[in-house]
């Protein structure tokens, strides 16, 4: 029999997990979505609902998968043999598919503007990113060729494996990503009228949210923490047993929320600068920041540089999605470069048409939305919510409370945080994500 995979490091462990965590949500879509939804009372929402629903959950999945060893479904059917709840497994299995089917369309997009960077149609001075934007995502040859080439890199890391692959990605893009961070927020707050932006950011105007941006910012706070589909069971998995998992779960929350909270510091004190509507929606990213380089010394290095950084926040989003749904047809038997090249081009086939709907397909609708709106409605509305949902049922009325207590901590000083934890995933997390739900449904 194979050796079981393992993260040769905690801190592999984490920078791995927290390189799930971090990636589109918190640099592209959290910052777009406050600007539409008036900016820091959302903010501040999103924190509070990451601390008390994000977090718990995260322990959560951290204990299923360090405790049993195993990938998402074989966890679930370890502990409750016999039972239905595997099917958690399987739910999450379906989620990640589908979500890095449309993730990995913009992960294409930011190919497509490295590849502008380097045959200079970007940086200069003169550019209008607005029709070069729509340029590259209504080209159906390139948006669909780089999303092709987003998901050829994640099935190769993915297809080398938890250390070789992941771990030794994650330990070196991490890092990275937060120096280029700094450098970004420096030079935004240091243009003019920086401080409109800043006051968007953290002066909350409450009256500008309703159950529909509740329900948003709570599936952000599951989006953004990459919680509710198993991924973090899977993760976890390769943990050796005995290895705490308070403070990593801690890390990468923390880890979360700075880059969160620096990515609207970079972001909307330039937007407010430059004069561009912070409502911009999804093209926020694409228009404003590189406008924003334009103005730098440098700006078109400095452009390329913070595009391959946002490639790697990607990525290694990317390479969690791609792991759960490998590791769970394989369940650790071996040929993960074989199957990595065979999910990995199914996920692609299946997001062609999320890709074709900014151009040729945009005119088809679903439910009133184009197809990637409404595979990212389903996924981060509905699926993750519901997958949350059942986590917190599981762990806190299927398994005993005396066994959740010895996973979790081995330190009597932690005793009252296990209490509190507890009460969190039994009570808060289920009441909070149903009443949330039912309220956006209108059912109630
Ligand atoms: N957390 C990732 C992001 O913010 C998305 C993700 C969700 C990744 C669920 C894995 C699982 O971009």
């Amino acid at each position: 029999m194979e050796q079981k995979e393992q993260w040769s490091s905690k801190i592999g462990f984490i920078l791995a997990s927290a390189g799930s965590a971090i990636g589109l949500g918190a640099i592209w879509k959290l910052p777009y979505v406050t600007g539409m939804s008036g900016g820091g009372a959302f903010i501040l929402l999103f924190v509070i609902l990451s601390l008390l629903i994000g977090f718990p959950l995260l322990l959560a999945e951290f204990i299923i998968g360090r405790s049993t060893q195993k990938e998402a479904i074989s966890a679930y059917k370890q502990i409750a043999p016999g039972s239905k709840w595997h099917w958690i497994g399987y739910l999450g299995v379906v989620t990640c598919f589908i979500l890095l089917s449309f993730y990995s369309v913009i992960g294409g997009w930011i190919i497509q503007y490295i590849v502008f960077g380097l045959t200079g149609q970007v940086g200069g001075g003169n550019v209008d990113y607005e029709t070069l934007f729509t340029q590259s995502v209504t080209s159906p040859v390139l948006s669909v060729g780089a999303q092709a080439l987003f998901m050829i890199i994640t099935i190769i890391v993915v297809g080398k494996g938890i250390q070789t692959g992941i771990e030794k990605a994650s330990k070196f893009m991490m890092p990275a990503l937060f120096i280029l961070f700094i450098v970004l927020i420096i030079r935004s707050l240091t243009l003019e009228n920086a401080i409109e932006g800043v006051s968007f950011l953290l002066n909350p105007d409450f009256s500008k949210l309703n159950s529909e941006s509740i329900l948003f910012a709570l599936g952000q706070s599951f989006f953004l923490l990459s919680v509710g589909v198993s991924v973090m069971v899977t993760y976890s998995s390769y943990l050796p047993k005995g290895e705490s998992i308070i403070q990593p779960a801690f890390s990468v929350v923390a880890m979360n929320l700075f880059i969160s909270i620096f990515a609207g510091l970079a972001i909307f004190p330039a937007v407010f600068s430059l004069g561009f509507e912070p409502a911009a929606g999804p093209g926020l990213l694409f228009i404003v920041l590189p406008s924003v380089f334009e103005k730098m010394v440098f700006g078109t290095i400095f452009l390329l540089i913070f595009l391959i950084l946002f490639l790697f926040a990607t990525l290694t989003s990317a390479f969690s999605l791609l792991e759960i749904v490998v590791a769970s047809v394989s369940k650790g038997k071996g040929g993960r470069n074989r199957l990595s090249w065979m999910i990995g081009s199914l996920v692609f086939m299946v997001g062609i048409p999320s890709s074709l709907s900014f151009g040729v397909w945009s005119d088809f609708s679903l439910f009133g939305k184009s197809i990637f709106d409404a595979a990212d409605y389903l996924v981060s509305n509905i699926l993750m919510p519901i997958g949350a949902l059942l986590i917190s049922i599981f762990v806190s009325y299927r398994m005993k409370k005396s066994v959740l207590k010895s996973e979790l901590i081995q330190k009597s000083k932690y005793s009252l945080l296990f209490e509190v934890w507890y009460f969190l995933l039994r009570y808060v997390v289920p009441i909070v994500i149903i009443v949330v739900f039912l309220d956006v449904t209108n059912i109630i």
